[in-house]
């Protein structure tokens, strides 16, 4: 999809505004995930396309209007620098991000922990909008068109064969039904919890 992004960078040093390969404006020291200036020269651009946010290498689409989940911010990218600097979190080969939102923190962690590469990753929310902005936003991260994925469903969980070997899972609905009795490495419950058992 042809997007505008708002990318900081890992380190949190600067902030650009991406269009395709070509930056179109940069800003340092960014203390937003979407800093005004580049708001601003945003809204001088002739074309419209729509916009996405994001840390390194990893996107999540901005909430449309009727979507019930938060803008990433910038205790998203903490939380991701968080995961990335702990050896028992990187070691995971099994994943869940429950009340994913937009599904920044699985996706990115899916996108960067190499033992998750051909491990599982399973997403989790109350609400349709979550899963399917989570979906969309895998698909983009990796490079994938809804055309070549296969997805299959049983009941409200659809699963996805993923990049390389991942497999993948959206699950819409309470996680405390749809994820019960699940046997996962690490557990991400943003903005508010993370459990991981010894690896
Ligand atoms: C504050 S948002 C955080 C979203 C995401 N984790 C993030 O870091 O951006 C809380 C999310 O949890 C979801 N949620 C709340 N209670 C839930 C439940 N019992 N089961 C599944 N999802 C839930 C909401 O729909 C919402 O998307």
């Amino acid at each position: 999809m042809d997007t505008y992004k708002i990318i900081t960078s890992k380190g949190l040093k600067t902030q650009d505004l991406v269009d395709g390969d070509r930056v179109i404006s940069s800003v340092e020291g960014p203390v937003s995930s979407f800093e005004p200036g580049l708001a601003d020269q945003l809204r001088k651009q002739t074309t419209r396309k729509p916009v996405v946010v994001g840390y390194d290498n990893t996107i999540s689409f901005l909430p449309g209007q009727h979507d019930r989940f938060p803008t990433v911010s910038m205790a998203h990218f903490f939380l991701a620098d968080t995961l990335s600097n702990n050896d028992n979190i990187r070691k995971a080969k099994s994943l869940v991000d429950l009340g994913c939102g937009s599904g920044f923190s699985g996706n990115y962690a899916a996108k960067n922990f190499e033992r998750l590469q051909d491990g599982r990753i399973v997403f989790g929310d109350l609400f349709p909008e979550s899963i399917n902005a989570t979906l969309n936003s895998y698909l983009a991260n990796n490079g994938l068109s809804p055309e070549e994925i296969q997805i299959t469903q049983n009941g409200n969980t659809f699963s996805v064969r993923g990049r390389g070997n991942q497999k993948m899972e959206f699950r819409v609905g309470d996680v405390n039904r749809t994820m019960y009795g699940d046997n996962v490495d690490v557990a991400i419950a943003s903005p508010i919890y993370i459990y991981s058992r010894d690896l």
